[in-house]
Parts: C-alpha cells; structure tokens; sequence
C-alpha cells in the first residue's frame, strides 16, 4: 500500500454546557487528505485549498500530529501530504482537529493498524495543542470514534461514545475569524459553585436526553451559564439568532466550539432547514458572510475513500 486518502469530519464540541467534554462529528462539511508514503524520511505537506496554511510541517497541525505518531514508532522513512480543507480554520466546527484527525488516522491505516483510536486521539492532540495551545479532545474523539461522544477525562483519554435519537443539524459560519487561543484566553479562572450547578445539572440532563431519546430534555438542557456569556460577546447577532432559532422549533443549541458558527439541533430535517433560513435571514440583515449547513451526525468519523 502506498496512498491513502481519507475524509475527516467537522464537528461540534462543547454542545453548550459540556465545555471540553462534548462533541460530535457531523456529515458535512469535511476535509479530503492524501498521504503518500515516501522513502525520502521527513514529511511534505502541500494544500490545495484557499486558506494559505503553512505548508511547514512543524507549523502545520497535519504536520505536528503526524511527527508525533512516527516519534512513537521511530518512524525513518517520509510522508507527502495533499491537503484539500473545506473547513476553514477559525469556523468553530473543528478544522483543526479534522486536519489532525485524518492525517494520524490515514498514516495508521497506510501503516498496518499498529495504533488504537485512543494512542491516536493523543498523536492527534499534540496538532491540537499548536492550534489551541491547550490539549482538548472534544473535536477530535468524535472524528476518530465518530457520533458524539464524552470526553470523560482528557489525561487519561477516558472516552465515552453517547448513542442519540435521529437529529437533524444547523450551523451558520458567519465568516469571521475567532482564534480558539483568544476565546479561551477571555474564559473565568473561577466560577461560583451556583453556576457550576447549573451546568452539571444540564450535562447530566443532556446525556440522559440523548441516551433516552427526550427531545425535550435535549431541548431544555441545551443551556450553558458560564462559557456563552463571555463568548457570545464576540458573535455579533449571536441572541437575536438564538432566539429565532428557537421559535422556529429548534430545540436548541449555541456556539459551537469556540465559535463563531452557531449550531442548532432539530428534531426533524424540515425544522431544520426552517431554522437555517431564519439563520440566513438574520445574518443577511446584519451584512455579515456566511456559510449554512444542515446536516447530521456522522456515526463514523474519519472514512477511507482510496487505497492505492
Ligand atoms: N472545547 C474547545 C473550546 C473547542 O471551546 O475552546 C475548541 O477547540
């Protein structure tokens, strides 16, 4: 086997309430990545979309993922890398993570299987890390496990995949740029234990509510008291969309990620087109660019499309 080429998913991380433990992996959109092994030793990243990433693989979260899997196997031969990105970086629905997702899975693959999807989150999170400059799993478990699944505990990897009921997905990029580094900078230190209540009580009730297939408990547990306040300063129309979102049968949902794209789940596919025209209609308004998908969750995360 030479060449492998493989789709890596955007997701949705945080799902509101569940800050660095939630995600899932959606349909669409999704970056296409070759890997060709090479007996020239080092690795050589070429992109082939609009967005000027390095092509430096020590400056290219690809790159950095990738040197960290051939560190752990003394790896001495050389990779070559096309990247086609349709996620663009800074959208909030895991560009980052689907680049270092699908890179480490590609070359474990390409390599014979000798790593499990849990050592593969971690090559994958040393990319993150160049991204985010913190090491966070909620984008990249989901496009390594696929659905949406509980980051239980980062150091340890402890993931958790969650089963849910159909839902149908909205996500407005308004084309803004917010780097993940900054959101998190503006985060509290500290929060009062009244708010940290609230917060385990709608993780606690969302999960129970996908796990149950309660709509309504999704719906209502849909809420995140400490990280939106601060963030959703930073996504002009932010509660007007929101709101609209809602009336319109959503049965929530937020920022997704670091932002600025705003996610919404609904329950049926008509809803959520309704809720993506509302999403349009509001940000055509504003003056604002955007991008909208309507999709689902993607049950298998990083796909093999060739193998030559
Ligand atoms: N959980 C992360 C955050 C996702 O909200 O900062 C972005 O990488």
């Amino acid at each position: 086997m030479k060449s492998i080429t493989v789709t890596s998913p955007a997701s949705v991380s945080n799902l509101c309430c569940g800050f660095d433990i939630l995600g899932m992996a959606l349909k669409e959109p999704f970056d296409t990545i070759q890997l060709l092994a090479s007996d020239e030793p080092g690795i050589r990243i070429q992109h082939t979309d609009p967005f000027d990433l390095p092509s430096d693989p020590e400056k290219n979260i690809a790159g950095v993922a990738l040197q960290s899997m051939m560190n752990a196997l003394n790896y001495k031969a050389g990779f070559d890398v096309i990247m086609h990105k349709q996620i663009k970086p800074g959208s909030g629905i895991g560009s980052s993570a689907a680049s270092a997702a699908g890179i480490v899975v590609a070359a474990n693959e390409l390599l014979g299987r000798p790593f499990s999807k849990k050592e593969l989150v971690a090559f994958a999170m040393d990319g993150e890390m160049l991204a985010s400059g913190s090491k966070h799993a909620d984008n990249l478990a989901p496009c390594i496990y696929g659905g949406l699944v509980l980051v239980r505990d980062t150091a340890t990897l402890d993931i958790v995949g969650i089963s849910t009921p159909p839902l149908y997905i909205t996500v407005i990029h308004p084309q803004i740029e917010i780097k993940t580094s900054y959101a998190r900078e503006i985060l509290p230190k500290e929060i009062p234990l009244k708010s940290a209540v609230v917060q385990w009580a709608n993780v606690a009730g969302l999960v129970t509510g996908f796990l149950k297939a309660d709509y309504s408990l999704i719906g209502r547990s849909l809420e995140d008291v400490i990280i939106e306040p601060v963030r959703s300063k930073l996504i002009p129309g932010f509660h007007e969309v929101k709101g609209k979102c809602k009336e319109a049968g959503a049965l929530g949902g937020g920022i997704s990620g670091s932002g600025p794209s705003l996610f919404m789940l609904s329950e049926s596919a008509s809803t959520a087109s309704d809720v993506e025209a509302v999403m349009k209609t509001v940000y055509t308004r504003l003056g604002i660019a955007f991008k909208t998908y309507v999709t689902t969750i993607h049950e298998k995360g990083v796909e093999v499309i060739e193998i030559i």
